[in-house]
């Protein structure tokens, strides 16, 4: 018997939700079935709105400090889910990863500098650093029987000594990828040895579907633990985005001092109210609601599956390990990408993102979000098919 409803339509128009209220400014159009941006159509778990709601009717909203009980719940949370050890000192409240990433490149590179990343990728690790003047150096995935690898041999080829930073996506967005205990330590090696400081973005790693495991970057050798800034959050896992109650893990004491102290400097490091409130329910009563969560993302993974390999066997989706991000390999279509987004958008009036914009080998993609319940995702399907078949 499931607890929670996911099947329910709620209704985010209104709401200033990114994923429904800028269609037009974004996609030209507003009758689109909204697919895109990476947050979820269920209702953030009871107890999280329970909590909030309890700590909102004392009305009165001062200046809050950060409470043990908040950093025992993500010390507890990192060690039950992942297995990883980590010590109150290593953590601090950050407003976001995109943004951590932006403290980050600040705090450790000069202008001159150059950032790594592996495209196909979540798009801000590109355009953080162009934003901030770095270079950036792709070492482009290799897609390979249906599944992204990381091509390390390539990575030697590509970086110099003006490479200082390198962003990984673990697990990945879009490729859908866990990474391996031996692909990271292999990647942590070079990194060590060229002095390249790994930011591990872990935003989906609690959403890991089936067998899949998540591995902290930095829990896989000293290397990796001692070059590594990780950065975590309930946002895609419950549901809470506009929260906002990311946190990064230093073990390092020189990476954490120098990086700590930059936030500090702009107290970057305070979180709120809400966050704190938000973020110990999540990890200490939201367990129920998370494995219903990913078992019914895991069936809406199989259903567009399914679907495409029935009826749309031209398109073809990368099944993600982990998340509800499905990366939908639309080559064999013989389309332009113009062609391919304004079949999506004019012909089967949904509001994907565009592959092309996480860089190379993106192009020929489209990137379907499935955290909404199935009977959307049955017409978005339906729409799809329609639009083909004319
Ligand atoms: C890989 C990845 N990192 C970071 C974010 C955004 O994180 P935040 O809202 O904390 O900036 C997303 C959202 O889609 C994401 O997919």
């Amino acid at each position: 018997m499931s607890e929670f409803n996911f099947d329910e339509v709620v209704d985010r128009k209104g709401t200033n939700a990114l994923k429904t209220d800028v269609l037009k400014e974004r996609y030209g159009r507003d009758d689109l079935i909204s697919l895109w941006v990476a947050d979820m159509d269920f209702l953030s778990p009871p107890a999280i709105s329970e909590a909030i709601i309890d700590r909102a009717k004392h009305c009165l909203y001062g200046y809050t400090c950060t409470p043990k009980e908040y950093t025992d719940s993500i010390i507890n949370w990192v060690k039950r889910s992942h297995g990883w050890d980590i010590k109150q000192e290593w953590l601090s409240f950050i407003p976001g990863i995109v943004k951590g990433i932006a403290f980050v490149i600040d705090c450790f590179t000069e202008k001159q500098d150059k950032v790594v990343i592996q495209p196909p990728v979540y798009h801000p690790f590109r355009i953080i650093p162009t934003l901030h003047r770095r270079t950036v150096v792709d070492n482009p995935l290799v897609l390979s029987a249906g599944k992204y690898e990381m091509d390390l041999e390539n990575l030697k080829s590509v970086i110099d000594d003006s490479c200082k930073i390198l962003i990984l996506c673990n697990p990945h967005n879009p490729g859908g990828r866990v990474w391996t205990k031996q692909e990271l330590i292999d990647l942590a090696e070079i990194c060590y040895e060229r002095n390249i400081l790994v930011i591990s973005d872990e935003i989906h790693s609690d959403l890991v579907h089936q067998e899949n495991k998540h591995i902290p970057f930095a829990s896989v050798s000293e290397k990796a633990a001692q070059n590594s800034i990780t950065f975590m959050a309930p946002s895609k896992t419950f549901n809470i985005a506009g929260i906002v109650s990311s946190y990064s893990i230093i073990p390092n004491d020189k990476i954490r001092n120098r990086f700590y102290n930059y936030l500090k400097s702009s107290e970057l490091d305070e979180g709120h109210i809400f966050a704190y409130v938000a973020t110990q329910t999540a990890y200490e009563k939201c367990d129920n609601w998370l494995k219903e969560a990913v078992e019914y993302i895991w069936q809406n993974i199989q259903f567009v599956d399914n679907y495409l390999k029935t009826n749309i066997p031209q398109v073809k989706a990368i099944i993600p390990q982990a998340s509800y991000l499905v990366w939908l390999d639309c080559r064999e279509l013989n389309l332009t990408q113009e062609q391919l987004v304004s079949l999506f958008v004019n012909d089967a009036k949904l509001a994907l993102n565009d592959g092309s914009m996480f860089g190379q080998g993106g192009t020929g993609f489209m990137r379907l979000n499935v955290g909404s319940p199935r009977s959307v995702l049955a017409q978005a399907m339906d729409n799809l098919k329609k639009a083909l078949s004319k």
